[in-house]
């Protein structure tokens, strides 16, 4: 079915097929939100949006969502987590997810029916029916065998060989931290067997590894709760949760081999091939997702540039990534500029922040590109030295490698892995602890990126973490507005704007002024406004991109109002004994605190 040649317009390029998606479930009455900022809004428990869901866990957990209880929109996603899948036909960081979600609204039977008819219909994509297969849940102790949706599928046409059923691992999702909503999916695969030929495998079908098999799409049932203490229980409202890749549909309605051959992908390969000596397809479609992810968090409306810490660690791993692999082709000239205009001019069209920040998403690749190459032929220099007696790299090896050649730990891990040598990754923790003060929590936190929780604990600091805001633009002045946030059930992080160091005076000011309004007992009001009201009577509103129209509006009387999704505990008497541990500063301009709540 190659219908598609990449340059050539047509029905199915990727744009298309994203507005298509959106229009289709338009006419099924789902409000199209726009995609959350890949850092999350006000979100201070993850460091990037890995989901669509995940910018509406709240409304999941039955909080009313302003544009109501059907919602479908086109999410920027990174996930880490496949990192080292990366150079395959279909895995990347960046990727773009369409989904759409009931909250407490429709169930399996619309769900079903609508993926099937968009993803079949001859109006919509047309795929051909008999090149499709589905997963359901096979039951376990925790939650039955999902015979509904099989039942669905069978209804629709789907023959009973082609309906498969495979255990937690494969068919279930969530919860996106360690506890929260979840629930078995149902999951629809696309027989791709040009690319490996047929499988001879017995019982071939989605789950084998012959290749032949995409995960194209995801229907979650989120009825589900995991609880802290393991246990599943039935969430308040049925919800459902949606994910459909849009590279590796592309790859199948354009009838190509993988999804670098997309329009997505095909004229930034195409690009990297002109710049290389070599031709390695693995590298170059690492450079390609590297870079394309790079731009995209650069252009994030927070600004973040490569740094040694959280976000700007992973735009850092990234671009040094890509530029170790481009050293691999034979790239000698700078190319991470480039490169980045070509990633701009295929996607800023369709996402303007790449155009509105284009200047600084060109300087920041340029720069780090050029940091890295003072160090990188050096770097290997001393990492042949080292992988030389044949043991292993230690972790003061990758230590030196990390401090002196801007090496990330991954590098040099990878580079390792390449000659079947192993690297102290542990014992590197440990020296970054012991040399940056950095604390093991926060180490391990920056190499995995992981969500954290919603805890109780979670979810109080997140409250104290307005009060703060609020008594810092008290004590200090309106010019304090928040810069970022990150809470653990331990403590909370948050930094802010504010020119000079928070004197002792002043900081005993805050903690006064915080602890005064937790004593008062000031109930924590939820309001939906639209955000030019909201933002006209006074809620703060630094990181509202998130909803055109409606949004949350958090109100402490008499302290604090800000626009955030939540969640928060709904009674400042609620909170303990607030208490500011330190404060420091994060770059020029940004200060930052951390602070605890104490029984
Ligand atoms: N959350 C599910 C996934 O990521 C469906 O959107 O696959």
């Amino acid at each position: 079915m190659l219908r598609y040649k990449v340059g050539e317009p047509n029905l199915f390029s990727s744009v298309e097929i994203a507005s298509k998606y959106s229009e289709f479930f338009k006419s099924k009455s789902h409000a199209v939100i726009p995609s959350a900022p890949i850092i999350p809004d006000n979100d201070p428990t993850v460091l990037f949006t890995t989901a669509g869901m995940h910018p509406l866990v709240p409304f999941l957990w039955g909080q009313p969502h302003p544009e109501g209880k059907r919602l479908t929109s086109v999410q920027k996603c990174l996930r880490t987590d496949d990192i080292d899948e990366v150079g395959d036909e279909c895995h990347h960081t960046f990727f773009f997810m369409l989904g759409n979600w009931s909250l407490g609204d429709y169930f399996k039977r619309e769900t079903i029916e609508w993926s099937w008819e968009f993803l079949t219909s001859k109006k919509w994509l047309g795929i051909h029916k008999e090149r499709l297969a589905v997963t359901c849940f096979a039951g376990d102790s925790d939650a039955p065998r999902d015979d509904e949706s099989a039942r669905i599928w069978e209804e629709l046409g789907v023959p009973k060989k082609r309906i498969f059923f495979h255990g937690k691992k494969d068919n279930w999702w969530g919860p996106a931290g360690q506890s929260g909503p979840c629930g078995p999916d149902t999951e629809i695969f696309y027989d791709a067997a040009k690319r490996s030929r047929e499988c001879d495998q017995e019982g071939c079908g989605p789950g084998c590894h012959c290749g032949k098999w995409v995960e194209i799409w995801n229907d979650v049932f989120m009825e589900y709760e995991k609880t802290k203490d393991g246990k599943f229980e039935k969430l308040a409202q049925r919800n459902v949760d949606t994910g459909m890749g849009l590279e590796r549909t592309a790859a199948v309605l354009q009838g190509v081999e993988n999804d670098y051959e997309t329009d997505l992908f095909a004229p930034l390969i195409k690009e990297i091939q002109g710049l290389a000596c070599e031709h390695d397809v693995v590298s170059e479609r690492i450079i390609a997702d590297h870079l394309r992810a790079a731009v995209f968090v650069l252009a994030d409306p927070r600004g973040v540039r490569p740094s040694n810490v959280e976000h700007g660690y992973v735009i850092r791993r990234l671009i040094r990534r890509a530029v170790r692999h481009a050293r691999k082709l034979g790239a000698s000239k700078e190319f991470c500029r480039q490169l980045g205009e070509k990633v701009i001019s295929i996607y800023g069209n369709s996402w303007p922040e790449l155009i509105r920040n284009k200047q600084f998403v060109l300087d920041e690749l340029e720069t780090e590109e050029k940091r890295f190459n003072e160090t990188l032929e050096r770097g290997l220099k001393e990492f042949e030295k080292l992988a030389a007696a044949g043991t292993g790299i230690s972790c003061d090896g990758a230590f030196l490698l990390y401090q002196s050649y801007g090496f990330p730990i991954e590098m040099t891990a990878e580079l390792a892995k390449e000659r079947g040598l192993p690297v102290d990754e542990k014992g590197f923790c440990l020296c970054l602890e012991k040399h940056q003060e950095l604390s093991r929590e926060s180490c391990k936190q920056k190499f995995s990126s992981g969500l954290a929780d919603q805890s109780e604990k979670t979810v109080a600091l997140h409250t104290a973490s307005h009060l703060l805001q609020a008594a810092l633009r008290k004590v200090l002045g309106t010019h304090v507005q928040q810069k970022g946030s990150n809470i653990t059930p331990e403590r909370l992080r948050f930094d802010f704007t504010h020119s000079e160091k928070v004197n002792a005076e002043q900081l005993k000011a805050v903690e006064q002024q915080v602890n005064a309004w937790i004593s008062q007992g000031i109930p924590v009001e939820r309001r939906e406004e639209t955000l030019e009201k909201a933002k006209a009577e006074g809620a703060l509103a630094f990181f509202s991109t998130k909803y055109d129209e409606r949004v949350s509006v958090y109100t402490i009387k008499g302290a604090s109002k800000e626009v955030c999704t939540g969640p928060h505990v709904s009674n400042t008497a609620e909170l303990g004994r607030f208490k500011i541990l330190k404060e420091e500063s994060v770059s020029a301009g940004v200060r930052r605190i951390k602070a605890v709540l104490e029984k």
